[in-house]
């Protein structure tokens, strides 16, 4: 049978033709994880009345594929192609648990772009190896959350979502964001302040809003290297990152401009920490800054399977002048 995935134009032409070889990877991963052993798939990209579109052969589509292709980051429409040049729809994105818009409201500086970073947590929630807790929701956190990006793709994703950074400003806009949000569409919620423990005697405030049947959202200012205390040690099942993308953009908790290589051995502390035996984390990262074997073996210097195979290869890509990202997968075994 064949099928084929339209994909969702992008705004930007340049970044949108960078970006295809990612969901290219990520269709593949999510072929390879709910039929393993189906064998190497071969894709082709065509373009469908100026949509461009990925077509690819199976001898079956299982329920479950046709769900898990819903949520890749870039589909717009998954359909079966006929012989007679016919489409039939088979599935369309998944319906976020709160809408579209969270994470797309807030423009700022630096904001990770919504699409690139549900393609994060998608590929760290194909590499994971967890179930959610019977009747519980699945945990997310970004340790490095700037204004929420990550924090609201996942809680659309329906999972409970914990988003700390260094920036308490940034932190309590997205807070603030996030409450003014659930006011206007009248969902109920709780609102909840405290203080935890951090190593060194210090404390990172904590702000936490439960939303009435759609999970808990926790947001706190504290570096990534302390975010277990405040996401659980052990309990978070994906995690996503990107990382700053200059020297200049790496303050530590006091606020000082520390080294990459610093800043990234405690994040991988952190991240090792926070996560559930089975869990996955993505991180992207500026190459120009970072190069991708230093995140690696940070990464496994902390005790994480940096993930490995060709749906993580050549995920390089253009986003603006001074900066070629890349992603690096890593499991917690
Ligand atoms: C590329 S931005 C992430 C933007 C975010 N994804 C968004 O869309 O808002 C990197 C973030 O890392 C934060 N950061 C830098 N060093 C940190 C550290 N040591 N611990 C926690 N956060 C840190 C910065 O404050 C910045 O918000």
């Amino acid at each position: 049978m064949r099928f084929v995935m339209l994909l969702r134009p992008h705004a930007n032409a340049r970044y949108e033709e960078a970006v295809l070889p990612l969901a290219e990877k990520e269709l593949l991963l999510t072929i390879g994880q709910i039929m393993p052993g189906s064998g190497d798939h071969t894709v082709r990209h065509i373009d469908i009345m100026g949509t461009r579109a990925i077509e690819f052969v199976l001898s079956e589509m299982p329920e479950a594929l046709t769900k898990a292709i819903s949520g890749h980051s870039a589909l717009l429409l998954f359909c079966e192609y006929r012989d007679d040049g016919s489409l039939v729809p088979l599935a369309g994105p998944a319906v976020p648990e709160l809408g579209d818009d969270l994470s797309a409201i807030l423009k700022y500086k630096g904001k990770t772009n919504e699409r690139f970073t549900r393609f994060l947590i998608h590929m760290a929630l194909l590499s994971a190896h967890v179930h959610s807790p019977e009747g519980k929701r699945l945990v997310f956190a970004d340790p490095m959350c700037g204004k929420g990006t990550a924090v609201f793709e996942a809680v659309n994703m329906g999972m409970d979502a914990y988003g700390a950074d260094t920036d308490g400003k940034a932190v309590a806009e997205a807070n603030a964001f996030y409450r003014k949000y659930l006011e206007y569409h009248r969902i109920k919620h709780a609102n909840k302040e405290m203080s935890m423990t951090i190593p060194g005697g210090k404390s990172a405030p904590v702000r936490s809003v439960s939303a009435s049947g759609k999970g808990e959202v926790r947001f706190a200012v504290c570096d990534a290297g302390d975010a277990a205390y405040v996401f659980g040690k052990g309990r978070v099942h994906i995690m996503a990152a990107d990382l700053p993308y200059g020297v200049q953009h790496a303050p530590n908790e006091r606020g000082h401009v520390t080294s990459m290589s610093a800043m990234l051995e405690k994040l991988m502390s952190g991240v090792y920490a926070s996560l559930a035996v089975g869990g996955a984390a993505a991180f992207s990262f500026n190459v120009n800054t970072l190069p991708r074997e230093k995140v690696a073996s940070a990464a496994m210097h902390a005790g994480l399977r940096p993930a490995s195979g060709p749906c993580y290869e050549g995920l390089e890509h253009w986003v603006e002048q001074a900066v070629r990202r890349d992603v690096c997968v890593a499991v917690k075994d």
